[in-house]
C-alpha cells in the first residue's frame, strides 16, 4: 500500500507543489491522476520512489517510510517501483532486448551493460517481458527503428523485467496518436490485471483516464480536489479540477 498522510512538498525555489495530500492506494489498483499543467501530478508521482523528497507529512510504501530510506535500502526499494516516461527514454542505437536488459542489472554501468554481461536467465526474463507487451518479434531490432507506440512498449517491458510491484507512469501516452495511445493503455491495463501490479498514471487525456482507470485523483494547485471512481466523475467535478469548463478537445487530450 502507498500511504500519503498530509504530505506537502515545497521546492527550494519556494513553489509549493503539494499541499496536505492524503491518499491511500492499495496493491493492484489502477489510478489515473489528472489536473492542469503545473497542478503537481509529476511531483506527486516522483515522491513515491523518492525522486523528490517530501517536505512534511508522512509517506509510506509497503510499510517503508520513504524519507528514511538511504543507500542500499533505497536502491532495493526502487527496484520494486518501475517508471515509464512520456519520452520512452530508450538507448536508441542498441537492440530492444538490450534496452530491456538494462533494468535487470541496474547497478551495472551503462557501458558494461552495452557489452552484454547478462546471464541466460536475464535474457529469458527480458524476452518474457517483451512477450507480455506483444513485441517479442522486435527483440533484435534497434530501438530507434520502432514506432513511438512500440518504443513505449519496450519501456514498459524494461520496467516489467525488474519485477515491479508498482509502475509509475508520467504521461506515458502524451507523445502518441490516439489509436496508439489506446493500445498502450490496453497494455497497462492488462499488466495491472494479470500481474496485480499497481499502476499510477499521470495523464492529460481525460477520456483515456476515465476509460482505463478504476480510480481517478484530480489535483489542482497541489491539492486533491477529487478522489473516487472513474465512473462517478461528472462534468462538474472536471470543472472543479480544471478551474473552468473544459472543452471536448481538451477531454481528448488536445
Ligand atoms: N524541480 C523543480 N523545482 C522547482 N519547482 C518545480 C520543480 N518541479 C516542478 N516545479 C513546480 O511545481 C509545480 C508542480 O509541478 P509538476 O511538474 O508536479 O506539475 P504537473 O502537474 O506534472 O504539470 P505538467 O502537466 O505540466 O507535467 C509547478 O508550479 C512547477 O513549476
Ligand atoms: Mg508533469
Amino acid at each position: 500500500m502507498i500511504n500519503f498522510n498530509k504530505v506537502s512538498k515545497v521546492y527550494p525555489n519556494g513553489v509549493q507543489a503539494l499541499k496536505d495530500v492524503s491518499l491511500k492506494i492499495e496493491q493492484g489498483e489502477f489510478v489515473a491522476i489528472i489536473g492542469l499543467s503545473g497542478a503537481g501530478k509529476s511531483t506527486l508521482l516522483r515522491t513515491i520512489n523518492r525522486m523528490h523528497d517530501i517536505s512534511s507529512g508522512s509517506l509510506t510504501v509497503n510499510g517503508h517510510e520513504v524519507n528514511k530510506l538511504n543507500g542500499k535500502a533505497l536502491r532495493r526499494f526502487r527496484r520494486k517501483i518501475g517508471m515509464v516516461f512520456q519520452s520512452f527514454n530508450l538507448v536508441p542505437r542498441i537492440t530492444v532486448i538490450k534496452n530491456v536488459l538494462t533494468s535487470r542489472v541496474p547497478d551495472l554501468p551503462l557501458w558494461k551493460s552495452l557489452i552484454g554481461l547478462y546471464s541466460k536467465q536475464d535474457k529469458i526474463i527480458a524476452l518474457e517481458a517483451l512477450d507480455k507487451v506483444g513485441i517479442l518479434e522486435k527483440a533484435y531490432i534497434r530501438a530507434d527503428q520502432l514506432s513511438g507506440g512500440q518504443q513505449q512498449r519496450v519501456a514498459l517491458a524494461r520496467t516489467l523485467a525488474q519485477n515491479p510491484e508498482i509502475i509509475l507512469a508520467d504521461e506515458p501516452v502524451a507523445a502518441l496518436d490516439p489509436v496508439t495511445a489506446g493500445q498502450v493503455m490496453d497494455d497497462f491495463k492488462r499488466i495491472n490485471k494479470e500481474m496485480n501490479i499497481s499502476v499510477i498514471i499521470n495523464i492529460h487525456h481525460v477520456d483515456l483516464a476515465l476509460k482505463y482507470a478504476e480510480r481517478v485523483v484530480g489535483i489542482r494547485a497541489g491539492e486533491i480536489i477529487y478522489d473516487g471512481p472513474a465512473t462517478e466523475v461528472t462534468e462538474e467535478i472536471l470543472t472543479q479540477i480544471y478551474g473552468r469548463k473544459i472543452s471536448e478537445d481538451e477531454l481528448m487530450g488536445a
